[in-house]
């Protein structure tokens, strides 16, 4: 069967691969962790999205290959439908549909108490990332205790189920942290980004009541502006106005959401937040970003205020489960607006390369995603 795949550390070398179509028994990560006698589940795929995270990889910039190969077959963001299912496996059936986590355990006693998104190892197996093959082929086996499962009504959004997790972890993390507050009702929030994360995460806070900004580089309107203004949220162009204006103008935001990509943006967001705000920091910046900050006008308000940073990646099964709570919550809320964010479908594996040049080139592609067994 076919596969998108990978030459770790060589920069752009993805192509479409042959490999062995997978049996319900089969191993596919048995050097890291085995699926249990009976719990195996084999999966067709539907569809599969992309990322930043992809083409980094492409970049070879980012990710490595399964131990004793050179390739690493993609796609992290999986949506598919069950096909068979071990003795063991009693909460899914052939016909249900899933998406699975993407961290797989190591060693420490976060993986061993079912927390493998916040391992404590340097090293952290991915699927379709890190040292795991991934999910962009045509079927795929795993161990049913990593795969969710997404209600027949999100099937028009099953492909946002990963990217969906990552943002209910880092909002459900920051509200965990702040009960060290005891008392807490964050009224505004700003969204640095109007990528995929940033109007999924814009939607989530709007589901918990706040006023929320969206801010990005691009003067409105345009689909993100669209996206952001249809989920209750106010656009800003920092073109029009920078965050610091808006901050000036409207007020502190209790939360700030990061998620630009952009280095700078992480730090330049902490001169804005409220008193006893939380920043909630989601980019992955590769490479090196030096900027000039005042360190100390900062480390002043940040102490004085009692403010808190948090970092977040990856979603295990729970934050999975959030995020499509949200994502159907979402759909009584604001019906129609989420799939808006499906701009880009690629028709089959065969099209890797019209994958991999709009998520290079073009900048009006809110999400590619690559239509498989649908
Ligand atoms: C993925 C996460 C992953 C992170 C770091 C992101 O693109 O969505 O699941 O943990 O990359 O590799
Ligand atoms: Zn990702």
């Amino acid at each position: 069967m076919k596969a998108v795949a990978v030459l770790p550390g060589k920069p752009n070398s993805v192509h479409l691969r042959e490999i062995p179509q997978p049996k319900l028994n089969d191993q596919p990560h048995a050097h890291v962790c085995s699926i249990p006698e009976g719990r195996a589940v084999l999966v067709k795929t539907l569809q599969i999205g992309v990322d930043a995270t992809d083409r980094e990889i492409n970049e070879a910039l980012y990710g490595n290959a399964p131990p004793g190969g050179e390739h690493l077959v993609i796609g992290h963001e999986s949506f598919g439908e069950v096909l068979e299912v071990g003795a063991k496996v009693t909460e899914l059936k052939p016909g249900d549909l899933v998406s699975c986590t993407v961290r797989r355990p190591g060693g420490s006693i976060y993986d061993k108490i079912g927390r493998n998104d916040i391992t404590s190892e340097e090293t952290y197996y991915e699927r379709g990332i890190n040292l795991c093959h991934g999910y962009m082929t045509e079927m795929f086996v795993d161990d049913a205790e990593y795969m969710v499962k997404v209600p027949p009504q999100l099937r028009h959004l099953g492909v946002l189920s990963e990217p969906a997790s990552v943002c209910a972890k880092a909002i459900d993390q920051a509200y965990l942290a702040q009960q060290r507050l005891q008392v807490w009702s964050p009224k505004r929030a700003f969204v640095l980004g109007a990528g995929q994360i940033g109007l999924l995460a814009t939607m989530m806070l709007k589901l918990r009541g706040l006023d929320v900004y969206t801010l990005a580089t691009k003067p409105g309107p345009h689909r993100k502006s669209e996206i952001a203004t249809a989920y209750g949220a106010t656009y800003v162009s920092t073109k029009q106005e920078s965050m610091h204006d808006l901050a000036k103008r409207v007020g502190k935001p209790d939360i700030i959401f990061e998620a630009t990509g952009n280095a700078e943006q992480c730090f330049r967001s902490m001169e804005v937040l409220n008193l006893n705000g939380a920043l909630i920091w989601t980019s992955i910046t590769g490479g090196t970003h030096e900027v000039k900050i005042d360190a100390a006008k900062i480390n002043l308000e940040w102490v004085l205020g009692n403010k808190l940073l948090v970092s977040s990646v990856n979603g295990n099964r729970h934050h999975f489960e959030l995020g499509l709570q949200a994502l159907s919550h979402g759909e009584a809320m604001f019906p129609g607006v989420t799939q808006r964010i499906l701009t880009n479908p690629v028709a089959g594996l065969d099209n890797y390369q019209e994958m991999m040049r709009l998520l290079v080139e073009d900048k009006e592609a809110l999400k590619v995603f690559v239509n498989i067994g649908v």
